[in-house]
């Protein structure tokens, strides 16, 4: 099928390259000039495993072409809207990239085009842009607007869309269904040329649920909280096992054991970022208010994710009392492992706080650091583990990359000024660490015995 993909982003990247994978034929719009020129040019503008090959041989097929947003609105039957939807001061979504596509859609589609919502949006978006659509079409065209929210997660974004567990489509006429459902036959079916393995793990096939588009519209967002709300959890949890001498590894292990909580979603630390998770919660508390609804308990949620970054910052001082002039290295500056995204990062925050106090920050990320130079060029950025944790008083680990678990902590702790590894994610082995000397701080753990004053406090 000819699908027009607006918006060249994480998601509409995605979106765009995995579509022509399994098929289709697929028109890239982008409105950022220098952005189009990048991805025209073969380049990418951001780091997710597997991306690139599967845009490479898109292209060269002849599936994938990238463009500006009017021709991709004139290429494709079916057009995903994939703009951006950033929070507004007060919380709110920023609908202005997607009421800005809906115009030129009424303005230049002629025919039948299927307007597929992919952009998170608030409940009611989808019947917005009907009539918003009806109000300023001038051609003959004709429509249904379906919501087909996306559940890909940066890092594995490619593997999310080929073998999803669930793809969720609202819609309103018995067209729309059909034509998503012949859009992602071969997802549902797996009959697809995987760009990830060479034998693919056996798993269920994809449900493919179809609902209204309110609904689907709530679906994302309620799913997203949900997440963030369990991280939260789990960190109140930790906060409780670290005063009263239990194991935070082992209370989430026997959590969940029990099917009905599941064991994902379940790792302590020093919060959630990244671009989904602290702005769905917010427009999501934001939409509830507007129904009036109170929806105190994820207000609650983002309050216990902000109090993290506090946390690790006392931990830190804990140990090294004052920080002023003080060498601390920094391992990991993406929000999460196998991205170079630093959007909302809990490390960010944590640096910020570090050099307010008269730190002198030594960072490694294997991915983010060009990002995160952007965002806080005081920092030293550092070529590897070792470079940034030369004289350093403390090595703070903040995103967990498979690359640190495997360092080299004999050679590590001659380079080090003072042998501490606080772990803001608990991914080292404590047993590694300590015995090659190191003083290990995580998060949650077991310290020794039960503090004293928790015991008494709690009879
Ligand atoms: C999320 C959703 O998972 C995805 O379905 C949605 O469509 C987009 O938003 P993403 O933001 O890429 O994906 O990251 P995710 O893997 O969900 O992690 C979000 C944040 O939670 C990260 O900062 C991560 O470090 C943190 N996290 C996750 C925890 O702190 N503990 C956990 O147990 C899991």
């Amino acid at each position: 099928m000819k699908i027009s993909v607006i918006g060249a982003g994480y998601v509409g990247l995605t979106t765009a390259a995995c579509l022509a994978q399994i098929g289709h034929d697929v028109f890239c719009g982008e409105s950022d000039i220098e952005k189009l020129h990048t991805l025209q040019a073969g380049v990418m503008p951001f780091f997710e495993p597997h991306l690139e090959d599967v845009i490479a041989d898109s292209r060269k097929s002849g599936r994938l072409t990238f463009g500006s947003t009017e021709e991709a609105i004139e290429w494709g039957q079916a057009i995903f809207i994939c703009v951006g939807t950033p929070p507004l001061g007060n919380g709110d979504a920023d609908l202005s990239a997607i009421e800005v596509v809906a115009r030129m859609i009424a303005k230049r589609a002629v025919g039948y085009r299927l307007i597929v919502e992919k952009s998170t949006v608030p409940v009611q978006t989808g019947a917005q842009l009907r009539k918003h659509l009806a109000v300023h079409r001038t051609q003959k065209l004709d429509y249904d607007v379906a919501s087909n929210p996306e559940f890909l997660r940066e890092g594995t974004s490619v593997e999310d869309f080929l073998h999803p567990d669930r793809i969720v489509v609202g819609v309103e006429s018995q067209r729309a269904t059909d034509l998503l459902r012949e859009i992602y036959l071969p997802v549902i079916d797996q009959k697809i040329v995987c760009p990830i393995h060479s034998e693919c793990p056996q798993r269920k096939a994809p449900r493919f649920l179809v609902t209204d588009t309110n609904s689907s519209e709530l679906i994302k967002h309620a799913s997203n909280s949900f997440l963030a709300m369990k991280i939260s959890f789990i960190n109140m949890v930790s906060d409780l096992c670290e005063a009263a001498g239990a194991d935070i590894s082992k209370v989430a292990e026997g959590i969940g054991l029990d099917p009905r909580i599941g064991s994902s979603f379940l790792q302590p630390g020093i919060g959630f970022g990244g671009f989904c998770f602290p702005k769905d919660l917010q427009a999501f508390v934001r939409i509830a208010e507007k129904f009036g609804c109170d929806f105190a308990l994820l207000k609650e949620v983002e309050r216990i994710n902000q109090s993290r970054v506090d946390l690790l910052v006392e931990k830190i001082k804990k140990e090294l009392w004052v920080l002023r002039n003080k060498k601390i290295c920094v391992w990991g500056l993406a929000f999460k492992p196998n991205t170079d995204d630093v959007r909302f990062a809990p490390a960010l925050s944590i640096i910020r706080r570090l050099l307010a106090e008269g730190a002198h920050i030594q960072a490694y990320d294997p991915e983010a650091m060009d990002k995160a130079r952007k965002e806080i060029p005081e920092v030293a950025y550092c070529q590897d583990v070792y470079e940034a944790a030369r004289g350093a008083e403390a090595i703070v680990l903040l995103t967990e990359w498979e690359e640190f678990r495997k360092v080299d902590w004999t050679h590590l702790s001659t380079v080090v000024e003072r042998a501490l590894i606080i772990d803001g994610r608990n991914t080292l082995s404590r047993d590694d660490v300590t015995t090659h000397g190191f003083q290990y701080v995580g998060i949650g753990g077991v310290s020794g015995a039960p503090q004293m004053s928790a015991i008494l406090a709690n009879g």
